[in-house]
C-alpha cells in the first residue's frame, strides 16, 4: 500500500466484527486498488452516468493492484432500485462466477449504493462490499450504516438487508461533475446533522457551502462521524437513536410520496420537511423561534426550497402522511423534534391538528 496523503481523513465505524473505515479525501478514487489485497474478481456496479465518468479510473486502479475486475452499468435514477435490476445484477455475478470471497464495489450515488449493497448482501448469502459514494448525499448518509435495499411498486425501500461495507472511499474530486441541484440536495442532510447533533457544524453550514470550499472534507467528516456514532449505538434501528436521523423526514417522505417521487429530489423534500419540523419543534419541544428561523435561513443559503410548489396541495401531503411507513403501531406518527439547535429527540407525539397546521404553512411563502 502506498503512503497515505496527509490530508486523508478517516472515520472509524466501530461495529465490532463488522467495523470499517470511511476514507475522505481528494484523488483517492484512483487508489481504491491500494486498499484491496484480495477478493477477485471485483465487480464494479455503477450507473451509466458515473460509470462513463469514473468506471475506467477505478478499474485501472484495481488492475494495478493485480486483481481482475468487470464493470456493470445500470440506467441512472431511482427506477434502477428494483427487483428486476437486482435480478439482472445477480445473474451477471453468477455468470462471471464471482466466488464468496469476491468483492462488489458500489460506484455512484445512493441508488447504486443501496442496490449494489443489497446484491452484495444476498449473492451467495453475502460477499465483500465497498462503497465508493459519488454524490454528497451518498458520502454523508447512504454509504455509511449498512442499510441496503430496493423499492417495490407498493413503496420505497420495502425490501432490503443490513449489510455493512468493508470500506467506504469518498473522493471529493468526484463532486466536481455532480449537478448543482444534486449537491444542494445533499446539503439538506448536512444541515440535518448540524440541527440534530452539532451546533457548530450548523453555524458553519448555515452560511452556505459550495463544492469548492476548502473545508468541505471537514464538513463531510463531521457528518459521517455523527452518523457513525449513532449507528454504532443502534445498528439495527431498535433503540430509537437511529430514528434521530429522520429529522424532517416524516413530512419530507409524505411530500415525496404525494408528488410521486417526480417533483422533488429527496434532499429537497427533506428541506421542506425540516422547515415544518422546526415549526413543530417551536410549538412542542421548546425550540427558540430564532433557531427555527436560522434553519430556514440555512436551507435558503444552500439553494434549497422551503415551501411547496404551487400545485402541490397540503391535502395531498397530509393524505400521504397518514400512510407513512414510520407510523407507530398505535397509528400515530412519531416525530423527531429539536429542543435546541444540536439537540434532538425521537418518538415525539404530535396531534393531527398540529401536523395539519405544519403542513398547511408549507403552502405559504
Ligand atoms: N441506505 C441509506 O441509508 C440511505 C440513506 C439516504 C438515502 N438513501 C437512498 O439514496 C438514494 C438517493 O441517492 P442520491 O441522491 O445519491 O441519488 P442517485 O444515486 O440517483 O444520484 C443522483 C444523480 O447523480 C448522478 N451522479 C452521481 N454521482 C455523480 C457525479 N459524481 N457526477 C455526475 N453525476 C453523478 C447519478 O447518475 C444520478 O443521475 C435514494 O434511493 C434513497 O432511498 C439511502
Ligand atoms: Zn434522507
Amino acid at each position: 500500500m502506498s503512503a497515505e496523503p496527509s490530508d486523508l481523513k478517516t472515520v472509524h465505524v466501530d461495529l465490532g466484527a463488522r467495523a470499517y473505515d470511511v476514507l475522505i479525501g481528494s484523488g483517492i478514487l484512483a487508489r481504491v486498488g491500494d486498499f484491496l489485497s484480495s477478493g477477485e474478481p471485483v465487480a464494479i456496479i455503477s450507473d451509466a452516468n458515473v460509470g462513463e465518468l469514473m468506471g475506467e479510473r477505478i478499474q485501472q486502479s484495481v488492475m494495478a493492484a493485480g486483481l481482475s475486475s468487470f464493470l456493470i452499468e445500470v440506467p441512472p435514477g431511482e427506477s434502477s432500485k428494483s427487483l428486476d435490476v437486482m435480478a439482472h445484477l445477480l445473474s451477471r455475478l453468477a455468470k462471471k462466477k464471482v466466488p464468496r470471497a469476491g468483492t462488489i464495489i458500489a460506484l455512484g450515488g445512493g441508488v447504486i449504493g443501496d442496490l449494489a449493497g443489497f446484491a452484495a448482501a444476498s449473492y451467495l448469502r453475502g460477499v465483500n462490499f465497498i462503497q465508493v459514494p459519488t454524490t454528497l448525499l451518498a458520502m454523508v448518509d447512504s454509504s455509511v450504516g449498512g442499510k441496503t435495499g430496493v423499492n417495490l411498486p407498493e413503496g420505497k425501500n420495502l425490501v432490503g438487508a443490513f449489510h455493512q461495507p468493508k470500506l467506504v472511499v469518498a473522493d471529493l474530486d468526484t463532486l466536481t461533475t455532480l449537478p448543482p441541484r444534486e449537491f444542494a440536495a445533499g446539503m439538506a442532510e448536512v444541515i440535518k446533522y448540524g440541527a440534530i447533533a452539532d451546533r457548530a457544524l450548523f453555524d458553519r453550514v448555515a452560511k452556505g457551502v459550495k463544492p469548492e470550499d476548502a473545508d468541505l472534507a471537514d464538513i463531510i467528516e463531521k457528518c459521517v462521524a455523527i452518523k457513525a456514532r449513532i449507528v454504532e449505538q443502534d445498528e439495527f434501528e431498535e433503540k430509537g437513536l437511529r430514528a434521530l436521523l429522520n429529522f424532517g423526514h416524516t413530512i419530507g417522505h409524505a411530500i415525496e410520496k404525494a408528488t410521486k417521487y417526480e417533483t422533488y429530489l429527496h434532499g429537497e423534500a427533506i428541506a421542506i420537511g425540516m422547515r415544518a419540523a422546526a415549526w413543530l419543534s417551536v410549538q412542542q419541544a421548546g425550540l427558540p423561534q430564532l433557531d427555527a428561523d436560522r434553519i430556514e435561513g440555512a436551507l435558503k443559503a444552500n439553494d434549497l426550497p422551503i415551501s411547496l410548489k404551487p400545485g402541490v396541495s397540503s391535502d395531498s401531503v397530509l393524505a400521504a402522511l397518514g400512510n407513512d411507513k414510520k407510523v407507530a403501531a398505535d397509528g400515530r406518527n412519531r416525530w423527531v423534534l429539536l429542543s435546541s439547535l444540536g439537540e434532538a429527540k425521537s418518538g415525539c407525539e404530535i396531534s393531527s391538528d398540529l401536523a395539519s397546521q405544519a403542513v398547511y404553512r408549507l403552502t405559504l411563502k
